[in-house]
């Protein structure tokens, strides 16, 4: 019998289809299928801000996953690039990756990749411009770790500062997510100094593990000040996304406890990336920037 997706040549004829949260349970199955964890609150967050295209499999469920999120006409994010185990190496990886790409136009678009994921990346087009590291562990803050200043929880009125900083640290208009953190954070930090908002994060939960992301700030001290009033009293393991080139903060957080688990390559097509990007010392999440 020819199997269901043949060849490289015939996954160029494959359906791609713009998935719905009826969808939510083959995405979660498809991720485990490939080790990852089944991460419900994130994916739902994704089918919010972003699109998810899949792939089906014939015999039932999945048979890939792609996810693209927009920010403004010139800045999108891909993530979930997942294929069955049972259908891989046949085309199918590639075929997603060209249908979020012509959905991107002229976009710069930026992913994270694993190992697995670089070899197909680069031949869509993708060069690794950076390195990120995934710390985590459990936090064992110092009394010194407190001595700063107008650190607060935010708040409603907070939204539109909040918005402005991640726009000039990411160079684009990401208004949406930003807008969503206020409800789908666990904890919110603002920095007012002199009646002016100079940072801002949040820590959110997956599974059970509190991301910390993301963190916008002018200078380390600030963006120190934040992570550790985020993660004061968190309850179980917490995660920080760290570029390699944010050295200081990494240092920090070693001393405090948090180990390198894996990393990814920062990867970008049509760039560079735009924005104050050392003001964006950690990302929403990998899958969002
Ligand atoms: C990575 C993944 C999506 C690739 O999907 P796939 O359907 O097997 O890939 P394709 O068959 O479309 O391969 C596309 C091209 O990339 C190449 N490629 C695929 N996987 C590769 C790898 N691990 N290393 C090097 N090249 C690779 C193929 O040779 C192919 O080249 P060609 O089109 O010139 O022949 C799939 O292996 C997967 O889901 N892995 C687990 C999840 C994961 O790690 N996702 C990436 C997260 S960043």
């Amino acid at each position: 019998m020819e199997p269901i997706f043949a060849d490289h040549a015939s996954a160029v004829d494959v359906r791609v289809r713009r998935l719905t949260l009826d969808d939510l349970r083959d995405c979660l199955l498809l991720a485990i299928d490939r080790q990852w964890l089944p991460e419900e609150a994130k994916w739902r967050l994704l089918f919010e801000v972003g699109e998810v295209y899949g792939i089906d499999d014939p015999a039932g469920g999945l048979a890939g996953t792609v996810v693209l999120t927009r920010y403004g006409a010139t800045l999108a994010a891909v993530s979930m690039v997942l294929v069955a185990s049972r259908h891989g190496r046949r085309g199918l990886g590639r075929r997603l990756m060209e249908h979020v790409l012509a959905r991107a136009g002229q976009a710069t678009v930026f992913l994270t990749a694993t190992e697995y994921g670089r070899g197909l990346y680069e031949k869509v087009g993708f060069e690794t411009i950076g390195k990120v590291v995934t710390h985590t562990g459990r936090l064992s803050l110092q009394p010194e770790d407190f001595k700063h200043s107008g650190v607060r929880p935010a708040h409603e009125g907070d939204v539109a500062a909040a918005v402005a900083l991640d726009a000039h640290a990411s160079g684009a208009p990401r208004e949406k997510v930003i807008t969503r953190l206020f409800t789908f954070a666990e904890r919110l930090r603002v920095v007012e100094r002199d009646n002016e908002i100079v940072g801002f994060g949040a820590a959110w939960r997956n599974i059970d593990t509190v991301v910390v992301g993301p963190v916008v700030a002018g200078d380390t001290a600030t963006a120190r000040a934040l992570v550790t009033e985020l993660v004061s009293d968190a309850h179980g393991q917490v995660r920080l996304d760290l570029d390699t080139r944010h050295a200081e903060l990494t240092a920090w957080a070693a001393s405090r406890g948090l180990s390198p688990a894996f990393s990814t390559a920062l990867m970008v097509r049509n760039g560079p990336l735009p924005g104050a990007r050392d003001h964006l010392f950690a990302p929403v999440m990998v899958a969002l920037g």
